[in-house]
């Protein structure tokens, strides 16, 4: 097998010629890269040592903060590629292991490869029965995003043997260790939301099939996994599995220039992952469509209410800030969530509601101009929910997905040799300097 911290980052760029920025007296000559798929950028390292200068992007709209060789994403034209891959084919032909482990090591495993990484999963199940009982402390109504931020920070008390950063070894444990215990981790926090006993892992059953027994299953039922389940379950993980320099991922890089554990890098992901913004979206896309539904179904009405310039309402699920085509992501998983509904023939109002709103979407004008699209997060709730799996796991379930792109980033990080500790400048607008008062004369 081969050692994912020994694996050598393909990071070069081709050098373009030079940019000039001219600046009161001053003139600086500044390389020009190319990545392998032509996306160019100015080199400003040498900038304020030479100048004085520093460069602002409060959002870092303009900033490409690392080289990478895992994902490239082209939004005009709907592209995405795992390590070259394209997401469909990838969606087609590989479970999530393989996935996984083409993301890691950046290529996909031979036969015996794909054995011994999943053996090596499978050996790393079960969480520490001490661990189980953190669950006992926390309130039941805990969000289980933050049951799985505080739990897997935790491993790292509990697996101290494997916390440098810069022994392939102890890197490649940790790696098996998160990708085998995340899933549990996270069906633990549903059983504990419900009061039910926690359902250890069965090792006989596949990694999707293993999260749905876990959450599902119950000591005193049987729980046989729908196979239909697990393949909408395999679809959605890969097409989460990993999207270029997002916000939680470029957080589990920042925080990792600073060699801390991969545990501890891992938590930081998740809990920017948490938020509205980024993961959150597929819970808010389900609670806009219940609301939808409890309001009479009226679909026109938020249809209105998204154009209208004087009200700030949006479409949840719809629009993307990358893809102004149709987001490949969607197109995989719409599919499957038409297939699955049709099965299920459910009788939610909720799935007509999403249908039609997005039938209405797709032919009117003002969403046709502005591109906006339904995106992953609007197939990908209201799958979750036809699975039974409750809105707060929505994000937890992205996690799951989003953890091999996560490690595979931070391995990155720390192979490329340019990497120092992430630490970005700013401009001050505080207050110049001035005196302290003391407080009785403070008014
Ligand atoms: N409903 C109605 N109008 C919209 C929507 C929407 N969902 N999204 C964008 N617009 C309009 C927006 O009002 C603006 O109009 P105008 O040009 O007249 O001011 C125009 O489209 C461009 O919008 P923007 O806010 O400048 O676009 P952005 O790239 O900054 O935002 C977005 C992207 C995803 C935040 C936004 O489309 C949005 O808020 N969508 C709903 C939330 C959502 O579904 N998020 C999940 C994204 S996919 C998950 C992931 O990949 O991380």
């Amino acid at each position: 097998m081969k050692n994912a911290l020994s694996i050598a980052a393909k990071l070069e760029v081709e050098s373009k010629g030079n940019a000039k920025l001219v600046f009161e007296d001053q003139e600086l000559a500044m390389p020009v890269v190319e990545g392998s798929e032509g996306e160019r950028g100015i080199d400003i390292s040498q900038l304020r040592a030479k100048t004085k200068l520093i460069t602002l992007d409060e959002g870092f709209v303009n900033t490409g903060s690392t080289r990478s060789a895992i994902t490239f994403l082209d939004g005009e034209k709907g592209i995405l590629r795992y390590r070259g891959y394209p997401i469909e084919q990838l969606a087609a032909n590989c479970d999530f292991i393989e996935t996984a482990f083409l993301l890691i090591y950046g290529e996909l495993p031979t036969r015996h490869e794909a054995a011994s990484f999943r053996a090596g999963i499978r050996d790393h199940t079960m969480i520490h029965e001490d661990m189980k009982s953190f669950y006992n402390g926390f309130p039941h109504h805990a969000h289980p995003m933050s049951i799985l931020s505080s739990v897997v920070g935790a491993l790292a008390m509990f697996y101290q043997d494997s916390l440098d950063p810069n022994d392939p070894k102890q890197v490649e444990i940790s790696l098996y260790r998160l990708l085998a215990k995340l899933p549990t981790i996270a069906a633990y926090s549903y059983k504990k939301s419900v009061g039910q006993p926690f359902m250890y892992p069965d090792n006989n059953l596949t990694y999707c099939e293993n999260f749905l027994h876990m959450m599902f299953a119950t000591p005193t039922c049987e729980y046989e996994v729908d196979p239909d389940f697990a393949e909408a379950l395999r679809l959605l993980l890969i097409v989460h599995a990993d999207h270029e320099q997002n916000c939680s991922t470029s957080t589990v890089r920042m925080v990792g220039s600073s060699n801390t554990n991969l545990f501890a890098a891992i938590s930081a992901g998740i809990s920017a992952l948490w938020g509205p913004l980024h993961g959150g979206a597929n819970e808010a896309c389900v609670n806009m469509l219940d609301q939808i539904v409890q309001d009479g179904g009226n679909v026109k009405k938020y249809i209105e209410r998204a154009k209208d310039k004087d009200d700030d309402y949006r479409l949840m699920g719809f629009g993307h800030r990358v893809y102004k085509n149709f987001d490949p992501r969607a197109t995989i998983i719409k599919a499957s969530c038409d297939k699955l509904l049709e099965k299920l023939n459910l009788d939610d109002p909720l799935f007509e509601v999403a249908q039609e709103l997005a039938d209405v979407a797709l032919r009117d004008d003002y969403f046709i101009e502005k591109k906006l699209y339904p995106n992953v997060d609007f197939y990908s709730g209201v799958i979750y929910r036809a699975l039974g799996i409750p809105v707060q796991m929505f994000t937890v379930l992205f996690a799951i997905g989003r953890l091999p792109g996560w490690i595979s980033h931070w391995i990155e990080m720390h192979n490329n040799e340019a990497t120092r500790i992430n630490r970005p400048r700013q401009i001050y607008t505080g207050s110049t300097e001035r005196q302290f008062v003391p407080i009785e004369k403070r008014g």
